[in-house]
């Protein structure tokens, strides 16, 4: 493999001017930077980025955990953080845990034996334990999506709660009075959060809160169809649901059509997330609409200004981003 010292023979200069023209860690004359340049080239050279990282104490990568990148919300995330990374400089290393503490932790492990420069952080369940091993090895973390209970980090997340009292306020005004709700993972705060939400919603409008109305999902395309099946095979199903994200939406919309049912005919259905697809569905999807490239922007930018140490540490950031209902056909007045 070509050397620093192949290059240096080849520019006619020492090794240690190859090395200042590589590291930038002194001035070199632009005569002999075109050499080093040209010989490099010439030698197919490229330089050890293990030994320049450890020379700088800074890999330039940064680690970014997912519990599904198959999901299109977490893929959207993905998406930002790598273009933000990218235009500063940065590769990112995706982990997707597939929403496993097991993996989750071997993930940690690996972000810290690469020696990333930071880590963005969606969490499997909502342990902090698995945050804290990153933080102590001095690393600059933001958390997104899923709150732990922690003064450890950053965190970036939005207003699940408003997202699902909008979305259930929305069916109780269309006048449905038995709405279901397809829950995603309980130990998960954003799902948690939701039902909240749509509890909120019941009660200001004297609607009872019923526990064979509300099924736990898991976050997955099955998960929708199977629990929807559950909500219509109820002696008194549902007029109307909502579904704690797009993805069991989509899913659920499968099994309502089994049933020969038509949407919203005779059954409305709200998503969460407005993931791309959900435009392109039929019916088109009413859903809440999270801000998912303003997350991923706000957290890379939270994570960069701590790796520049631009930010003095320990006054950690809490961001909640609103949400939105997005409106399209998929519910309508109970028929
Ligand atoms: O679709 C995946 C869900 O998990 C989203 O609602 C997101 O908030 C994450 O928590």
């Amino acid at each position: 493999m070509t050397t620093m010292k192949d290059v240096a023979k080849r520019a006619g200069v020492s090794v240690t001017t190859v090395s200042h023209v590589i590291n930038e860690t002194r001035f070199v004359s632009d005569e002999l930077q075109r050499r080093v340049f040209d010989a490099m080239e010439e030698l197919h050279y490229r330089p050890n980025i293990l030994a320049r990282s450890l020379r700088r104490g800074e890999t330039r990568t940064i680690g970014l955990i997912v519990p599904d990148n198959s999901n299109p919300f977490f893929a959207e995330v993905a998406r930002t953080v790598e273009d933000i990374g990218f235009e500063n400089g940065y590769s990112v290393i995706l982990c997707n845990t597939d929403g496993d503490l097991e993996k989750e932790k071997v993930y940690i492990d690996v972000l810290i034996a690469k020696q990333v420069d930071g880590a963005v952080f969606i969490a499997a369940g909502s342990r902090q334990e698995h945050l804290s091993e990153l933080t102590a090895q001095g690393l600059p973390v933001v958390v997104v999506d899923r709150d732990i209970p922690q003064t450890l980090a950053d965190v970036v997340l939005v207003n699940n709660e408003q997202g699902g009292y909008e979305a259930t306020r929305h069916l109780i005004e269309l006048g449905h009075q038995r709405i279901g709700c397809i829950a995603g993972p309980s130990e998960l705060t954003p799902s948690a959060a939701r039902i909240h939400g749509y509890r909120r919603a019941l009660e200001e409008n004297d609607l009872p809160y019923r526990e064979e109305l509300i099924i736990s999902g898991d976050f997955r395309y099955d998960g929708g169809e199977t629990t929807m099946e559950k909500l219509l095979s109820l002696s008194a199903p549902p007029t109307a649901v909502f579904v704690c994200n797009d993805i069991m939406a989509i899913g659920a919309l499968r099994a309502i059509k089994r049933a020969q049912m038509q949407v919203p005919a005779d059954l409305s259905i709200i998503g969460f997330d407005n993931i791309p697809i959900t435009s392109a569905t039929s019916p088109a999807l009413t859903t809440v609409a999270q801000p998912i490239t303003e997350l991923g922007v706000r957290s890379m930018n939270l994570l960069l200004s701590r790796i520049r140490n631009t930010r003095p540490s320990g006054d950690y950031e809490r961001i909640i981003l609103e949400t939105e209902l997005t409106i399209r056909d998929s519910c309508a007045e109970p028929c």
